[in-house]
């Protein structure tokens, strides 16, 4: 490649990404999301989202790469009746709370019109924000195929967080993501 041998200071103008490939161009697509309609998602949504984030993929690691194929990131799904922690070996949500922990979310109006709440918590200080990201991702990139809206926001009450997810004094809550059916004004 050109740019391998010489050494100038001109930029070297790549080729145009082919955005018309499928993933590109959901990748160009993507956006944050911050209006909401009523509809709620169904049980087959969260599935797919949670599997997208964080399941179990063809070669028995994960969705995503892992730093030493470590499995303490954690995806809480919150919503009104309780708390579950997706256990992404099993694909499987196991309820740990009745508490609604929502107002801990709320701190933007619009988080209120969204229907799945998904809070990502971990252990290690330098890979597990790593993971939460990539895990994000993945839920805004098959959000963005399926025409669905998503959101992270760190602008939430970590600290009640804490203690609503029972979490252990070495973990710490990440990142909160919002997912819903984005609100078509036209
Ligand atoms: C780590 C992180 C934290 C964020 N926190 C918030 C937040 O607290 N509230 C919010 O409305 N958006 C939040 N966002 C979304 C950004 O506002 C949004 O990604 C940015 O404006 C770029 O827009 P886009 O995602 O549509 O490209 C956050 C994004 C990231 C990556």
């Amino acid at each position: 490649m050109p740019f391998e041998k010489e050494l100038s200071k001109a930029p070297v103008r790549l080729p145009n990404p082919h955005i018309s490939d499928s993933l590109l161009q959901i990748i160009n697509n993507r956006v944050s999301t911050k209006e909401y309609c009523s509809k709620r998602l169904d049980e087959q949504d969260i599935s797919n989202i949670l599997w997208a984030a964080f399941g179990k993929n063809k070669k028995g690691t994960r969705t995503i790469p892992t730093a030493l194929n470590e499995k303490n990131l954690k995806i809480f799904m919150l919503n009104e009746k309780g708390i579950w922690l997706y256990d992404g070996e099993n694909h499987t949500l196991n309820k740990i709370s009745n508490e609604n922990a929502l107002p801990c979310l709320a701190r933007q109006d619009y988080v209120q019109s969204g229907s799945l709440n998904l809070v990502y918590t971990g252990s290690n200080p330098d890979y597990s924000p790593l993971h939460a990201g990539s895990a994000y991702q993945n839920v805004y990139l098959y959000a963005t195929e399926k025409g669905l809206g998503t959101v992270v926001r760190g602008f939430i009450d970590k600290e009640k967080l804490h203690r609503a997810l029972g979490l252990r004094e070495d973990e710490f809550v990440i990142i909160h993501q919002l997912i819903g059916y984005p609100d078509k004004k036209d």
